[in-house]
């Protein structure tokens, strides 16, 4: 599996550690506008002091660079540049870099080592871990890719003051996520130092950051290639949130946002099906409401969605499958499973209606 370092700077000694990995230096450096504005100068000084050959390559910082076309131009620089086998890759930035600069890295002479440098909250604890790399198709998002796991993950912390507190909420679902599917003590800290992590500091955000990846690094060692229902367990309210981002047109919700809400119904289902006691699931949402949103939100995108509707996306979403959902549970806080069978819709609806209840109740936006 992969090395995952977790420093301030996470670049220190760092030829020391390609060489303790056989990683060659020689690197091309994807960033996107917005990493290479923040970190460019720092990192590319950084790597050519411990002589590194260095290749740059720049991509708009949005979404639909995860595309073909910009796969192609970026193939087109690493060729003129005489890039071979003998080269690694390094993915400085989101999401949207880490999966691109992934799928270059599997792809380009049939597969040249990766290591994400992830600099949002999202892909240090979700998305640079795990192996699965993507480029969107016109057709759907992140269908065409590998699995191809980083030989390094380099976390540092520290890079995260620049970014947005939107996209701070949105990755702190994601961490809190691991509370709920994997480990009690951890939601117990998140509980506690809730405040201290969204604000960034020390030592709890590094702590936050370093139990969240090692989740995530454990459940995918445990299940690779999604096998034995274990790593679908990582899709805890995301079978909510898939549909709640469809209905935004996946423009208008933030993927964490969704998965904040999505998380809350799930939680209520779990309950409601019998799984989850009601104190807990209480104690989850009373975690869940310390999340922020942006003004409307919620109103917009949550509570004037008819529950048929979200339904529906929720559903179209896999219509390639058996047209049946699959909701991950909780048996208690700090420990989901897959629940194979079939869940009646009028549960399901019951738990949508009663998640729109509760984020009425606690938000008057
Ligand atoms: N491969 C996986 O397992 C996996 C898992 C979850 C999500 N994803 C993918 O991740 C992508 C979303 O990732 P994301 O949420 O990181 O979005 P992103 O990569 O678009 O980054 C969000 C924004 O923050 C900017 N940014 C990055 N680091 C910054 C910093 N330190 N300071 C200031 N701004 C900074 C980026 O330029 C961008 O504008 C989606 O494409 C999704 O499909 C992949
Ligand atoms: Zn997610």
């Amino acid at each position: 599996m992969s090395s995952i370092v977790v420093a301030t700077p996470a670049t220190a000694g760092l030829g020391e550690l390609f060489r303790t990995h056989k990683l060659s230096k020689k690197t091309v450096v994807l960033f996107d506008a917005n990493t290479k504005r923040l970190f460019g100068e720092d990192i590319l000084q950084t790597l050519h002091n411990e002589g590194f050959r260095t290749l740059e390559l720049v991509v708009p910082a949005r979404e639909t660079s995860k595309s073909l076309t910009t796969a192609n131009r970026l193939y087109g620089s690493m060729i003129e540049a005489d890039v071979d086998r003998s080269w690694n890759l390094m993915a400085v930035g989101g999401g949207v870099v880490g999966d691109l600069g992934g799928y270059i890295a599997a792809s380009y002479y049939r597969g040249i080592p990766v290591i994400q440098f992830p600099t949002t909250l999202l892909a240090m604890t979700d998305s640079s871990i795990g192996g699965k790399v993507a480029i969107n198709h016109p057709l759907g998002k992140n269908l065409i890719g590998f699995f191809h796991l980083p030989e390094l993950i380099l976390i540092d912390p520290s890079r995260l003051k620049t970014l947005p507190l939107r996209e701070i909420y949105s990755g702190m679902a994601e961490v809190v996520k691991y509370g709920f599917i994997a480990d009690a003590a951890f939601l117990a800290l998140l509980e506690e130092h809730f405040t201290d992590i969204v604000a960034l500091q020390e030592p709890w955000l590094s702590e936050a950051v370093r139990k969240s990846a090692g989740t995530k690094e454990d459940v995918v060692r445990r299940d690779f290639r999604e096998m034995n229902g274990l790593r679908a367990t990582l899709n805890f309210g995301h079978t909510f949130a898939h549909g709640l981002e469809k209905s935004a047109e996946y423009r208008h919700i933030g993927h964490g946002e969704a998965v904040t809400i999505g998380m809350a119904c799930a939680l209520i289902l779990s309950r409601d099906l019998g799984f989850l006691n009601g104190q807990e699931c209480q104690r989850g949402l009373n975690l869940i409401n310390r999340f922020r949103f942006p003004k409307g939100l919620l109103k917009k995108r949550f509570l004037a969605i008819d529950g048929p509707t979200l339904l529906h996306n929720m559903l179209s979403d896999k219509k390639k499958l058996d047209r049946k959902l699959r909701f991950v549970l909780l048996k208690q806080l700090g420990e989901a499973f897959l629940h194979e069978k079939d869940v009646d819709d009028t549960q399901v609806l019951d738990a949508i209606e009663k998640a729109k209840e509760f984020f009425s109740l606690k938000r008057p936006d």
